[in-house]
Formats: structure tokens, C-alpha cells, sequence
């Protein structure tokens, strides 16, 4: 009866605190004990699907009058696709969702910062929605910070164009001076400028920043970053310093580090918690290498991306058996997860890279549904430490599906 009290008087407060508008959960935070990730002391395993259209998006051309980038087709995607996404995810057995536009936003009218410095607050609209809603679904989120390439939602050749550097993927994804991203002391500052004004932002759905928010339980770097020609020459020192920078921000935040592959001059980084790799194809002789370059190194290890759709390479049931045998695995996430054209529930969204999972559409074939039960499996078996059959039925998911408040 006391206790049922006590219960009562605080939630009032909450409640009275921020009365006229939905209550978020708070998800406890993910801490990293040497190889592994743990919640509430218990390993936790980070599992999902990268989704990277959350914040901005590149495949829906909306109603007439709505915001719309036509150059590189960009546009907010609706609440109902972001909320069906999570439900989607949750369905999987997924426990978080690695999004880059969550966190990469620049250099167009309708990103976060379209112009240097210049933030704009309409873009974090979608970004707070699918923050909120992920909290509601239980899901956390990893935020990559810039992306090594030059597509609609920005990246580190706006930085580059920004402080002067006349410089596009097309023409100079080899020209050395790409490294003035990492390098130049100018570039660096402009971009820990972009982090500050991302991490500080307040969500008006939770009243919590970025920084803050659990939901968001690491940043990472960037997206397969890399130097001139491709290489893996992020430098550690660039690595160092942003890092130490996000924790300065966010102190219980993990970090991930986004070099594209593995390299060991990062692996004494301290603030760098998790290295990663991406696989295309997939590849356990890749895979087995990278463990071997992390094996005693104390960080956790995570396959980042997969092409989960065939294209050659090693099977998924050979890929998730090791990944499941390795302790220093902290999770996966294959590319890449989209919905329906919520609140259209007839179609669903189009994306022609290859790799698309169109989450219960009935036109799947044979072939694709026995790929997404397989990793439905493996997401259960690494997030809840049970086996369910590889034939087990995929949960329906309803469309449009319920916003938690
Ligand atoms: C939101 O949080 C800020 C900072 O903690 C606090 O000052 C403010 O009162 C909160 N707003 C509401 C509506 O609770
Ligand atoms: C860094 O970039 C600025 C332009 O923003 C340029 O003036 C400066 O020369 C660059 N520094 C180096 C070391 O190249
Ligand atoms: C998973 O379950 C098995 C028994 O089913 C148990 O031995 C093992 O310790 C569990 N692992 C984790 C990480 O909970």
C-alpha cells in the first residue's frame, strides 16, 4: 500500500512536470564491458536493420505543396511509415536500428544544416518522431554523424565544398585532398559544430536532447569512412577527436567507430567502443579475419551492413552461426528495411539498390520470405537467447500500425 503511494506521487509529478504531452519511456542505457554490451548487467545484443531514410528521404515524391527537393528528389518521409518501421523492426526481433539520416542531414534545403552553420528546424520534425516512437517500440538507435559519400542527405563532401574545397565523389573519391575532411583544422571545427547543434537539439516529444536521450544509444563516426581511393585511411587521430568530442556531449553514449574496416591503429582509441565492417557480399572468411584483428583488443565488434539479399558470397545461415558463436559480436545489422507508403497501406515504398526488404509484402518470394524468417531467427536467438524455427510464420504487422504514446 506505501509502495502503491509512492507510485502514485511520482508518477504525478512526472506527469504534472510535463503534463500536455505524451510520456516516452526512458530505455535504461547500454554500457560496454570489454568485448560486450550490456543493459540493466545483462549482455545485450544489437540487432536490426539499417533504415536509413528515417530522417530525409530519397523515394517518395510527396503531395503537391509539402517539402520536396527535386535535384536529388529529397523529402520527409510521413509519421506513418516511420512508426510502421519500428513496428516492423520490433516484429523481427530486432532490439535497435542503425539510421544515418538520424544523424547525416546536410547541405540541402531541407536537411539540418543546409548551409554552413545554418541550422534549420524543421528537419528535426521526422528525426524527433522517430526517436520518440523508437523509445515507445523499445528500439534504440545508431546514429551515424556524416557519410563518406556525396548522395541527397549529405556528408563529408559538403564540409569540404563549405570551407572552400572544390571537391565531388564523381570526380575526386581519389583526390588526396578529400583528407582535408579529417585534417584541416577549419573542416573539423565547422563539423564539430554540426555535432553540437544535432546533439543538442531538444525533442519536443520527450523533452530530452540527443545528447541526452538513451533511445540513442551510440554515435558512430560516420559511414564507411574512408580516404582517397578507398582505403581504410581514416585517421585515428580525426577518430580521437570526435570521439572525445560526442562524449564530451554525451557522456553515456557509446561510440562506434565508422572507418570503413578494420584499422588496428584504432583499436587503443579509448572512447572508441565498437569497430565495425560491412559485407558485400557476405563473407564468414572476412568476418573471421576481422575478429582475429580485434581479438584482445577490448572493444566490441559489429557487422555493420550486409547485402542480405544474395549477390554471391557465403550463405546467411554460415554468417549468423558465427556471429552467434562469437562473444566479441555485440550485433549486426543488415541493408536495408522499408515499409509501406504509409498512410498509403496499397504500395510499398520502391528502392532499386538490390537490397530492399519489403517487410511483408505479399509479392515476396519463397526465396526472400525464407531470407527474412532466417534472420528473424538469428535476431531472436541473439536478443532473447531462444530458437524458433526457421519456418516459424512472420508476425503480421498492421498498416498503418499503432503510434505509442
Ligand atoms: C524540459 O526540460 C528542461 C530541462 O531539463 C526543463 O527546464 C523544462 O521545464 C522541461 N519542460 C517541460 C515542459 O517539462
Ligand atoms: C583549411 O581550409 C581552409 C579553408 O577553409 C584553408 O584556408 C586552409 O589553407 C586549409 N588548411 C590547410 C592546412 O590546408
Ligand atoms: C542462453 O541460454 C542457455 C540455455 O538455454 C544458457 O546456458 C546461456 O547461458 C544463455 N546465454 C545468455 C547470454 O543468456
Amino acid at each position: 500500500m506505501k509502495l502503491y503511494i509512492l507510485l502514485l506521487v511520482a508518477t504525478g509529478v512526472f506527469a504534472s512536470s510535463y503534463s500536455s504531452r505524451p510520456r516516452a519511456e526512458k530505455l535504461a542505457p547500454v554500457v560496454r564491458e570489454g568485448s560486450q554490451l550490456l543493459v540493466d548487467g545483462k549482455v545485450w545484443k544489437a540487432v536490426g536493420p539499417n533504415i536509413y531514410w528515417l530522417g530525409l528521404d530519397e523515394n517518395v515524391i510527396p503531395p503537391e505543396g509539402q517539402p520536396f527537393y527535386e535535384p536529388t528528389k529529397a523529402s520527409y518521409p510521413t509519421k506513418e511509415r516511420i512508426t510502421e518501421a519500428m513496428a516492423m523492426v520490433q516484429a523481427l526481433g530486432g532490439t535497435m536500428i542503425r539510421g544515418h539520416t538520424l544523424g547525416v542531414s546536410t547541405g540541402n534545403p531541407l536537411s539540418v544544416m543546409p548551409e554552413p552553420g545554418v541550422v534549420n528546424e524543421d528537419a528535426f520534425e521526422t528525426i524527433d518522431w522517430a526517436v520518440y516512437q523508437a523509445a515507445q517500440y523499445g528500439i534504440r538507435l545508431l546514429v551515424p554523424l556524416v557519410d563518406n559519400y556525396d548522395y541527397y542527405h549529405g556528408g563529408k563532401y559538403n564540409f569540404l565544398r563549405w570551407a572552400g574545397f572544390d571537391l565531388t565523389m564523381a570526380r575526386d573519391s581519389n583526390n588526396p585532398q578529400i583528407q582535408q575532411f579529417y585534417t584541416n583544422a577549419t573542416i573539423v571545427a565547422a563539423f564539430k559544430g554540426y555535432i553540437e547543434a544535432l546533439l543538442t537539439h531538444r525533442n519536443p516529444y520527450t523533452n530530452l536532447t540527443y545528447a541526452e536521450d538513451p533511445t540513442i544509444f551510440a554515435y558512430e563516426s560516420g559511414n564507411e569512412l574512408t580516404g582517397p581511393g578507398g582505403d581504410a585511411n581514416c585517421p585515428a587521430d580525426w577518430v580521437r577527436e570526435i570521439a572525445q568530442f560526442v562524449k564530451g556531449l554525451a557522456p553515456a553514449k557509446l561510440f562506434f567507430d565508422g572507418t570503413y574496416g578494420i584499422d588496428p591503429s584504432h583499436l587503443d582509441i579509448e572512447e572508441v567502443d565498437v569497430v565495425s565492417d560491412h559485407f558485400y557480399p557476405v563473407s564468414t572468411a572476412k568476418l573471421q579475419a576481422d575478429l582475429q584483428t580485434v581479438a584482445g583488443a577490448g572493444k566490441a565488434y559489429y557487422a555493420g551492413e550486409y547485402g542480405w539479399l544474395g549477390g554471391g558470397g557465403d550463405s546467411l545461415e554460415s554468417f549468423f552461426a558465427m556471429i552467434e558463436g562469437s562473444a566479441a559480436v555485440c550485433g549486426d545489422s543488415f541493408w536495408s528495411l522499408f515499409g509501406h507508403n504509409a498512410p498509403d497501406c496499397s504500395t510499398f515504398v520502391e528502392h532499386n539498390d538490390g537490397f530492399t526488404m519489403q517487410y511483408g509484402n505479399p509479392a515476396n518470394t519463397a526465396d526472400t520470405n525464407r531470407r527474412i524468417q532466417l534472420i528473424r531467427k538469428h535476431f531472436v536467438a541473439m536478443s532473447q537467447n531462444r530458437t524458433i524455427g526457421s519456418d516459424e510464420a512472420l508476425p503480421t504487422v498492421p498498416c498503418p500500425a499503432p503510434t505509442l504514446l
